[in-house]
């Protein structure tokens, strides 16, 4: 199927921002790097990266709002358009030499995500979806994981570092996953991690506290990919908690029972 016009801008974009990080990767060591607090960095990449799509977005839609992860909100000017944009996601591994890092841009129109792109530079993986009209990579529709057993399944989790709450949750809900499940899998970029799922490499994933800007543009990738898209409590406040539980059927109707019993 064509990209739209939107799309095409954001692919351009992700692909720019994308290919300025492997520059960066490839001279981590001497990046000038800051931290927000514990265990929360933000190196020069992260904000060359973000100037690129600002740039980009910006020039092609002027009156659009921006969330993005550096630089915060601005407000735009039509009040129906905002872009959520984590510049570098997975800024941990990159900064560890782990390929393992993607862009991801969403444009929400009107209180809905429209529009997303998801690209992991390393793998040169482009991720896009635009509602009703399906996901890809690449140039291949993509289709949620098949598998209904769970004892065959692989799910994507996210778990706080120090600096974090929750610590105490998260082990809780491992005990609860790791006797039923084939693994679990803690990638370090929740962008990819949905992305992931809606290709069908992940049977699910769930993680909490997340920002929009790191969820956007892959909740809706699953959802055009067939998967079940919710909050960990199984609602529709993904956005606002910050809360997710993703797969296809099978493996998100597990999510959140386990997660249920976690909790109990
Ligand atoms: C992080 C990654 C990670 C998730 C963290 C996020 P960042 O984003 O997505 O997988 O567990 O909660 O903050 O900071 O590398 O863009
Ligand atoms: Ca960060
Ligand atoms: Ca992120
Ligand atoms: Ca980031």
């Amino acid at each position: 199927m064509a990209r739209t016009a939107i799309l095409n801008v954001m692919v351009q974009a992700a692909m720019k921002a994308g290919r300025n990080l492997v520059r960066d990767f490839g001279e981590v060591e001497n990046l000038q790097v800051s931290r927000k607090g514990p265990g929360d960095f933000v190196s020069a990449a992260d904000r060359m990266a973000e100037e690129i799509i600002r740039t980009e977005l910006v020039k092609a839609r002027p009156q659009y709002g921006l969330v993005m992860e550096e630089s915060g909100e601005v407000e735009g000017t039509d009040g129906q358009h905002r872009w959520h944009v984590d510049p570098l996601d997975g800024t941990t591994n990159f900064l560890h030499g782990i390929p393992i890092f993607a862009v991801s841009i969403a444009l929400e129109r009107q209180g809905q995500i429209v529009a997303g792109v998801i690209y992991n530079p390393v793998m040169d993986e482009l991720y896009t979806a635009e509602r009703g009209r399906g996901a890809f990579l690449n140039d291949r529709r993509l289709r949620v994981a098949g598998r209904s057993d769970l004892p065959e399944m692989v799910f994507g989790t996210g778990l706080p570092f120090i600096g974090k709450g929750d610590h105490g949750r998260a082990l809780k809900e491992l005990r609860y996953f790791m006797p039923e499940v084939a693994g679990i899998r803690r990638y370090g970029a929740a962008s990819l991690d949905l992305a992931w799922t809606a290709s069908g490499r992940l049977d699910g994933y769930w993680e909490h506290n997340l920002n929009s800007w790191d969820i956007a543009a892959g909740l809706l990738m699953v959802r055009e990919a067939g998967g079940y898209v919710t909050d960990t409590d199984g609602k529709d406040k993904m956005l606002e908690t910050g809360n997710v539980a993703v797969g296809n059927e099978f493996a998100h109707k597990h999510i959140l029972r386990l997660l249920k019993q976690a909790k109990s």
